[in-house]
């Protein structure tokens, strides 16, 4: 079903999500250890230029500008109001910031030495596009690194994540970078400490470019109609409108999920983790906690 994965559909998911993501979504499923980690596969030097796509609100890139200066990054969103909250950051200051498509992006071939996408293949309608994509835009000897989750195991979850956007397996990771013509292909798993179920939750995976010039398989790819030039039809906004709303329930039945997760954290001493990568609720989510309790407190008076 995977109702987000459409490019209108994920502008106005972000339209309104950019409000709360960085206070009460993202650290709960895209923590600052998780990123440090991913990014180690992208071997990340100063004097190297690294373009970051589907940027978002600039938590990756903050990560990207501890091993590289901002003066180097360029960032890409589709989404005008996730690029508005990165460009205020103070770390990212220098960075280029510049509106585009993961699937199209406006940048030259071979002009990069790294790629970086965390978090955003998953609402490609395309990702073989995009990931022949990455591949162009890095020079040869450049290394694409792309980060994004696994479908998860447990049947009821993986219900909720496929109908909210695309969870794909590691094989399908792995099928896209072999198309896309990438060698040296590595894997790492990330989760934050609060997912303790079976399987893996988060994978990121790099590949170096062999040669220069297009991916092989952009020849191969089909290149589907433009979605963000498409007429849009009373029924057409109907439908964007619906997929918006039952999708963004769907993926939002991880909140809580999440939350619990972390409280049962609060507890345990996390001496073994480092000051900055322990997972604490800060008071946006401790607000968000409140008011889920006094709701399910409130059905089970209703319904006693
Ligand atoms: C979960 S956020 C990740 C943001 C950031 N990379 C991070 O680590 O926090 C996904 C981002 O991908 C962007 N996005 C989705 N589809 C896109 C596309 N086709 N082209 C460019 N950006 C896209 C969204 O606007 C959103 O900002």
């Amino acid at each position: 079903m995977r109702l987000i994965q459409h490019k209108k559909e994920a502008y106005w998911f972000y339209r309104y999500l950019s409000i709360f993501y960085d206070k009460l979504v993202n650290p709960l499923f895209w923590t600052k250890r998780m990123r440090d980690e991913a990014l180690e596969l992208g071997q990340l030097e100063p004097g190297l230029r690294v373009i970051d796509v589907g940027s978002g609100t600039g938590f990756t890139t903050e990560g990207i500008v501890h091993h590289v200066p901002a003066a180097q990054v360029t960032c890409i969103d589709q989404s005008p109001h996730q690029m508005s909250r990165a460009k205020k950051k103070a770390a990212l200051q220098g960075c280029t910031f510049q509106l585009g498509d993961a699937e199209n992006i406006p940048f030259g071939t071979d002009e990069f030495d790294r790629y970086v996408s965390a978090g955003s293949i998953e609402y490609w309608p395309n990702p073989q596009r995009g990931i022949n994509e990455a591949y162009r835009v890095v020079k040869p000897g450049g290394i694409a690194l792309m980060i994004g989750p696994l479908e998860p195991e447990n049947a009821i979850a993986r219900f909720m994540a496929n109908t909210w956007m695309l969870f794909p397996r590691e094989e399908e990771y792995l099928h896209w970078f072999r198309e896309a013509g990438f060698q040296d292909i590595r894997v790492r798993y990330v989760k934050p400490h609060w997912v303790t179920g079976r399987g893996e939750y988060g994978i990121a995976i790099s590949g170096v470019k062999p040669k220069a010039g297009l991916s092989p398989a952009a020849a191969r790819t089909p290149v589907e109609v433009e979605e963000t030039a498409e007429k849009m039809t009373a029924g057409r906004w109907l439908q964007l409108a619906g997929r918006v709303l039952i999708g963004s329930l769907a993926g939002f039945v991880f909140i809580p999920a999440a939350l619990f997760g972390y409280l049962r954290r609060a507890f345990s001493s996390q001496e073994d983790v480092p000051e900055e990568y322990r997972e604490r609720l800060n008071g946006y989510q401790i607000a968000a906690l409140a008011v889920i309790a006094v709701v399910i407190g409130l059905v089970i008076y209703g319904l006693s």
